[in-house]
């Protein structure tokens, strides 16, 4: 076998392995071996660039490009259900459908309804080409870099199959519970904004401009509509059993009905087993099977009417509020939280309720010892919806307040007009220092990621650290004293393998000394001082000290520095501690400016240059490119305009953006004419 047919082969193989793994839940080969064989296919396609292939298995990892979404008209207008919300109501939509058939024999598909977004899929010739959102129904977002990174869509089918040249199918883009619920820990981790529910954690990861966050986060995909001239079944139900054939994932928890009694069997079976599912449901889907029945009924403008949702209650519980207590955030936004008598809600024990904010707790009109109605709807966070009325009596007991004093730190609590937060002020507060230390530690900042927010509580509980910069004088002795002989002498620890774990914490603190200044700058923690403006305000001064006397105008001279970043950094520095933690940060050798290397490899080829990276390259990668551009003082930027200054072109530039670069008269440059610019 040459090395191009084993790079067609690898291809076919993951696909297969990836849908065993993915779509049929049934891997026939390790992780290791999965590895093995998508590392040489990578290796084999970077010597090979010219068999790109965006439906490579190699492509689900995302690609660093940006996403700026594309809005397509869709082909087929996708229409939504009308909801039913009770069983009369599904009896009028089942004797509608009797009526228009005219007395002809039906059945009726049931399905789940699935929460997650909608998502429709074009392929070619058995290859992915297109995936668009459902946008207002006439026209959606182009997101196919993004679903090129869910594992159980297929990119390419397999050869052979009896699916039509042409066709769309249809579906539900999901975030499953367990990955929801470990993205939400994350993101609480980092202080940041929880996801109210895995249906927005779905529609945030897929909306997302970087490839990468999506192909990170593990969305799922069910498909339940296939459209198009020439698909081979003639009922809805036969065609998702050869959309099942072709590799897509079909729910297994669909069924054909004959008759009201069985549609009503499934509604109350699922009502309650669906808890037991992996990812949300919101109700049940009835369609008529016939596809020339279907046609028969037609649609109405917004619906079809061969089809209805029937929505699920969500189910309500009564129990008593005991307590409210106030939870101060990382950023230190302080929510009210409940505390009632425990109860079963949807399969799980419920004993705390978030009441979100001061003027919802304000309109609840809670009083201690209340009734209380609990609801789990899509929200995975239970929440209470009202006072039980029916128990509602003269002697109530004390009315729940939002309290005006930090309970952490006693300091008075502020709230902004037209914000719904009321926040802690002082930045010295214990969960604001501990949310400061997470930050410097996580992945993007200092990246030691051999601490984790338990140990950073614990030392800080032990008076070990204050803020970040204490991390650089731990000591092994610190960290581990050793223990006294009778005598009160320290007795010497001899074993190697002892206390690896606080080793390994040294060992990574010491590590993110090699971390570059712009990380540096990022970890601070400066507010509004994101990655991006941590990496201009660097690379622009070239120093803490530069920075720390820089003038408001000379930031604002920076490109992507504003007003409230500009004068944000010049607050901070106007601060006492945070001088000292700089000083502090500098005594332990921690990088506070761009070294020799960096500076040197500086210059301003590319100042005030606009240049779009497309294409696969021989002699660096991607990345290496966009870091090359920004040394020079360039600007990468993911769409061709106008504006764009070149192209830096490599093999298999798209199509549409050569076309576009031609019309726009916008100059492509070639990967070697790109590096000798350089030389
Ligand atoms: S069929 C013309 N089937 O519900 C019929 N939709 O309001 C088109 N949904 O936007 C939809 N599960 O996102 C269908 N099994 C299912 C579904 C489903 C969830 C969503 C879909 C659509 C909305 C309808």
């Amino acid at each position: 076998m040459t090395e191009k047919e084993e790079l067609l082969s690898l291809r076919q193989s993951l696909h297969q392995h990836n849908y065993n793994y993915y779509v049929l839940n049934a891997p026939t080969i390790g992780d290791q071996e999965f590895d093995m064989q998508m590392h040489r296919l990578q290796e084999l396609e970077s010597k090979y660039p010219e068999l790109f292939d965006a439906n490579s298995p190699t492509q689900r990892v995302g690609s660093d490009l940006s996403n700026e979404f594309q809005t397509v008209v869709h082909k087929r207008p996708m229409l939504s259900l009308s909801n039913t919300y009770n069983q009369q109501e599904v009896s009028e939509f089942y004797h509608r459908v009797e009526e228009g058939l005219k007395g002809d024999a039906f059945q009726i598909c049931c399905e789940m309804k699935f929460d997650g977004l909608s998502i429709s899929l074009h392929y070619e010739k058995g290859r992915l080409v297109r995936a668009v959102t459902r946008g207002d129904g006439t026209q959606g977002d182009d997101v196919t870099e993004n679903v090129r990174t869910i594992r159980s869509i297929p990119l390419v089918l397999p050869e052979g199959l009896d699916y039509p040249d042409e066709f769309e199918i249809r579906g539900e883009v999901l975030m499953p519970f367990d990955v929801f619920e470990k993205l939400n820990k994350e993101r609480e981790s980092k202080g940041e904004q929880l996801f109210a529910n895995p249906r927005n954690a779905a529609s945030g990861t897929l909306k997302s401009k970087d490839p990468r966050v999506c192909a990170e986060r593990k969305l799922d995909a069910y498909l339940y509509y296939l459209l198009g001239d020439g698909i081979p079944g003639e009922s809805h139900y036969d065609n998702l059993q050869c959309a099942k054939r072709w590799g897509f994932k079909i729910s297994d928890e669909m069924r054909l009905a004959n008759g009201l009694d069985e549609i009503f069997e499934y509604i109350n079976h699922w009502d309650t087993e669906r808890h037991h599912l992996p990812f949300a449901t919101d109700g049940i889907v009835l369609k008529v099977n016939s596809l020339s029945q279907q046609r028969s009924l037609g649609l109405t403008a917004k619906s079809p009417r061969w089809a209805i949702a029937y929505k699920f209650q969500a189910e309500q519980v009564s129990t008593i509020l005991r307590e409210v207590t106030f939870q101060v955030g990382r950023t230190g936004v302080v929510t009210p939280v409940a505390n009632m008598d425990p109860v079963l809600l949807a399969g799980t024990i419920v004993k705390r309720a978030t009441l979100h904010n001061a003027d919802v707790l304000a309109s609840l009109d809670l009083h201690i010892g209340d009734h209380v109605l609990v609801e789990k709807g899509g929200e995975i966070i239970p929440k209470i919806v009202g006072v039980d009325e029916q128990y509602i009596s003269d002697d109530r007991g004390e009315k729940v307040e939002f309290v005006s004093l930090c309970p952490e730190c006693g300091t008075p609590l502020v709230r902004n007009e037209e914000e719904a937060a009321t926040y802690c002020p002082n930045d010295e507060c214990r969960p604001q220092l501990l949310g400061r230390i997470e930050h410097f530690i996580s992945r993007k900042a200092m990246n030691i990621d051999s601490l984790g927010p338990e140990t950073v509580d614990k030392f800080f509980s032990d008076g070990l650290i204050h803020d970040a910069s204490d991390l650089y004088e731990l000591t092994f002795d610190k960290l581990c004293p050793p223990p006294l002989d009778l005598f009160g002498n320290p007795i010497p620890y001899n074993d190697k393998k002892e206390h690896l774990l606080e080793k390994n914490i040294l060992a990574g603190i010491e590590e993110s000394k090699n971390v570059p200044f712009e990380r540096v700058l990022f970890a601070m923690g400066i507010r509004f001082v994101g990655e991006i403006a941590a990496k201009a305000l660097a690379r622009n001064f070239k120093s803490i000290d530069a920075l720390k006397s820089a003038t408001l105008e000379q930031m604002l001279e920076v490109n992507g520095i504003g007003m409230v970043i500009a004068q944000s950094v010049i607050n901070w520095f106007a601060e006492d501690r945070n001088l000292q933690f700089v000083e502090k940060l500098r005594r332990n050798g921690v990088q506070l400016a761009l070294t020799e290397t960096e500076l040197s490899a500086q210059s301003e080829t590319f100042a005030g240059m606009s240049i779009v990276i497309s294409g696969v390259f021989q002699h660096h990668s991607r990345d290496e490119y966009k870091a090359i551009i920004e040394q020079h003082s360039g600007k990468n930027v993911g769409s061709i305009s106008a504006k764009t200054s070149f192209v830096l072109a490599g093999s298999n530039m798209g199509p549409a953006k050569l076309e576009k670069a031609n019309k726009l008269g916008v100059r492509i440059v070639s990967e070697d004419e790109f590096l000798s610019m350089l030389k």
